[in-house]
């Protein structure tokens, strides 16, 4: 009887402190604002700082102009995007940026826009 009352303890002490723990590896000490997801509002900001540079319409590195809405959803519909970003099967030496990978809020921020159909 003990056991199960102290287990019972256990959990409830540690549960709620784990999930607050995951929480904050996954989008560090400030909060990942996941609302609104849309292209105006979350995408094209994120690429403007972090894509651009190389893909622009100009200076289309590789081909891969990031410059409009059109664009960037014909990425996401390839999972060339989603591809690049997370280095998933096939992508491995293709990470974008080059620099090194986005942190995970902004990875999430991707991830929930083409859930969501990529919303203009
Ligand atoms: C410093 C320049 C640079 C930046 C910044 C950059 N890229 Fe790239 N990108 C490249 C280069 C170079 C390639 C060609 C890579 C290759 O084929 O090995 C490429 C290729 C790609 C491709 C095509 C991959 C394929 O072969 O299927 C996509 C999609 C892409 N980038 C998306 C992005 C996204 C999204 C960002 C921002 C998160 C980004 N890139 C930031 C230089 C850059």
């Amino acid at each position: 009887m003990a056991k199960v009352v102290i287990s019972t303890l256990l959990l409830v002490l540690f549960l709620p402190g784990c999930y607050y723990d995951n929480k904050e590896t996954m989008y560090g000490a400030s909060s990942c604002d996941t609302t609104n997801v849309t292209y105006s509002l979350k995408i094209a900001p994120l690429i403007n700082q972090k894509c651009i540079g190389c893909h622009s319409a100009a200076s289309a590195t590789a081909g891969v102009d990031l410059s409009s809405y059109n664009q960037v959803v014909k990425y996401g519909q390839s999972k060339q995007l989603q591809g690049t970003i997370k280095q998933l099967p096939g992508y491995e030496t293709k990470l974008m940026p080059p620099g090194g990978k986005l942190d995970n809020c902004n990875i999430s921020l991707v991830d929930i826009w083409v859930r969501k159909g990529m919303p203009q």
